[in-house]
């Protein structure tokens, strides 16, 4: 039996006071965790508000209770708290707001306050390096977004941005709280507004466990990478019966908003964990490669990876014939430290690769046309995939690297109704404004747009590199000989043998990396094997690069 006293927290046992809900209920009317009046200290001594301290504690770290954190268990999932616990350094974390509540007392949620409400939040550290972290506890009334959740995301924000460190956000929510009304749609506004001034100032991560609605995919798209887990994670604005009563199409959560669709289909995702640990560590490993904020250079690692390591393989990778594809991503493993890549939006538009590796211990992004997937070519969805990576090592003073294999630009009605020429801008634009060093390697194909496109010298790369293989032209030798001698090659005995003819002669005086080389749009043509040597160097000499853009408010990229 439990004495409750108004005027001050003690019960009979001697214990203080931690109910269990229902005794909650019958016991205060305008209240429940806890009592203003519980909170008088008059009649306590130090061990007393101790004990206190520790018993509130212990009932903010249960979130909506056992019986809700065994059925996330029960589902794969992990807690608010178990997924801090993995994803910062062991007893890094410490915690802010955890006794806050929300203020809301319309549909009896007076009777139904948790302390910290539905997120958890604070600080700690990855691999010593300070971040701040949001996780919403999906155990608290599914971790729809109050008042007062808001203001807590904020405030570590706001420290975050002010003191220059990461932000990492562990989504699992309903989206905007039901009973708050605009209260909780105001709280989303105030947190996108600080996505929005956090971008481009301090790294901003966010994982989606659970099924996030409405408002809840909003944050996670403002930031700078989403990572999602596979059968367990969905994002979508509005449910399956929602879609259904609207447009009538019948689909499956996994169908609208699943991991597998956001990494493939949307490009809302960066990565699909197999599980929320596997989340959590490739969210430990991306922070590995970038700085705290935007004044930083990235970390820079020792390496044991000798600088002058050759890769023989690479003088034969590119195939005798030039429309046989062959894997870009063997080009970067064997020229970067240790053969790690660390690869973003793998299933989104293959046929161009993004992602950070190491060289010489030095923290890079990689871009890279992969041949193996449509011949490289640059469509809709790879130009907005390099072009956002682009853009995202730029703000964070991370150097680029470069390699170049891409035929042009993607032919037919279905890109330009989608609006290739806006999207294929973006790269274009994005490559341009960088001003972070920028080292190019073209290892085959730089045709047309898409050369000038790709890190060029003339949009400021920086030190430009070609192998021996490369064809830098307006166009391959097939289709630039069908344009200037097709009429001829009718009237020809043998229009077949005269066309071969004059692709050969193509090929000799145009299609190669000379031309380029000796107008200086190449710096130089080196032996493949030696691409980590000299990319190292190039990476080197540009360390403390200074570059800058017309002063003004903002560019206006083509959206
Ligand atoms: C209040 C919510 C809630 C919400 C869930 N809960 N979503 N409470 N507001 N938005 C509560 C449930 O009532 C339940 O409480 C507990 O969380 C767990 O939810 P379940 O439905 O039992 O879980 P599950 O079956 O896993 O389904 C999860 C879900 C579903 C898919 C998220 O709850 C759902 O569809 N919720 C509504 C999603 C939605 O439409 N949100 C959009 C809001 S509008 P009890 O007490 O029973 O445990 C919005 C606009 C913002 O966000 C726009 C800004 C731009």
């Amino acid at each position: 039996l439990i004495f409750i006293d108004h005027s001050g927290l003690k019960t009979t046992g001697g214990q203080y006071y931690s109910p269990p809900s229902t005794v909650r209920r019958q016991t205060f009317t305008d209240n429940c965790y806890p009592h203003p009046k519980q909170l008088r200290e008059d009649r306590m001594n130090t061990s007393d508000r101790l004990e206190r301290l520790k018993n509130l504690r212990e009932q903010a770290k249960l979130g909506g209770g056992t019986e809700k954190i065994e059925k996330l268990h029960a589902q794969g999932r992990l807690t608010a708290r178990e997924r801090i616990g993995l994803l910062l350094d062991q007893d890094s974390f410490e915690e802010f707001d955890m006794f806050k509540t929300h203020r809301c007392t319309d549909f009896g949620m007076e009777q139904n306050k948790i302390p910290g409400d539905g997120v958890v939040t604070g600080h700690g550290t990855i691999d010593g390096r300070i971040v701040y972290v949001f996780a919403q506890d999906f155990t608290v009334l599914g971790g729809s977004l109050s008042e007062t959740i808001a203001e807590k995301i904020c405030k570590i924000m706001d420290l975050a941005t002010k003191n220059g460190a990461p932000v990492i956000g562990l989504n699992d929510s309903g989206g905007a709280r039901i009973q708050e009304g605009i209260e909780s749609l105001a709280g989303y506004s105030d947190i996108f507004l600080r996505n929005v001034m956090a971008s481009g100032v301090v790294p901003q991560i966010s994982a989606v466990f659970g099924p996030c609605a409405g408002g809840a995919v909003y944050s996670p798209a403002l930031t700078d990478f989403v990572v999602m887990v596979k059968n367990n994670s969905y994002m979508f604005l509005t449910g399956p019966k929602v879609v259904k009563s609207v447009t009538h199409e019948d689909v499956t959560v996994e169908e609208l908003g699943g991991a597998d669709m956001h990494a493939s289909k949307s490009g809302v995702s960066d990565y699909t964990a197999a599980s929320g640990p596997d989340a959590i560590a490739y969210i430990r490993k991306l922070i590995s490669y970038l700085p705290q904020n935007n004044i930083e250079p990235p970390p820079a690692l020792n390496s044991e990876d000798p600088v002058t390591r050759t890769a023989a393989q690479l003088n034969s990778l590119i195939p005798e014939n030039i429309n046989e594809a062959y894997d870009m991503k063997e080009v970067i493993r064997h020229t970067v430290d240790d053969g790690d890549f660390f690869e973003v939006k793998e299933h989104f538009a293959p046929n161009i690769i993004v992602g950070f590796a190491r060289y010489n211990g030095m923290s890079v992004g990689i871009v890279a046309n992969q041949p193996a997937h449509y011949s490289g070519v640059l469509d809709i969805d790879s130009s907005v995939k390099g072009a956002r990576f682009v853009r995202f090592c730029d703000c964070f003073n991370i150097p680029i690297v470069t390699f170049v294999d891409v035929p042009g630009f993607l032919p037919g009605t279905a890109q330009e109704y989608g609006g290739v020429i806006r999207n294929g801008a973006k790269i274009l634009y994005a490559y341009a404004e960088a001003t972070v060093p920028k080292v190019t390697v073209i290892t085959r194909k730089a045709y047309g747009g898409a050369y000038c496109v790709m890190s060029s010298k003339h949009l400021r790369g920086d030190i430009n590199y070609a192998w021996p293989s490369a064809e830098i032209a307006v166009m391959g030798a097939k289709g630039a000989v069908g344009v200037l001698y097709g009429r001829q090659a009718r009237k020809e005995e043998n229009p077949e043998a005269f066309l071969a003819e004059k692709e050969q002669e193509y090929q000799d005086t145009v299609a190669n990396p000379y031309v380029a080389a000796q107008r200086g749009y190449i710096d130089d043509i080196i032996e493949p094997a030696n691409s980590r040597l000299r990319i190292i160097r190039a990476l080197g000499l540009l360390e403390n690069k200074r570059d800058s853009n017309p002063m003004k408010k903002h560019g206006n990229i083509p959206l």
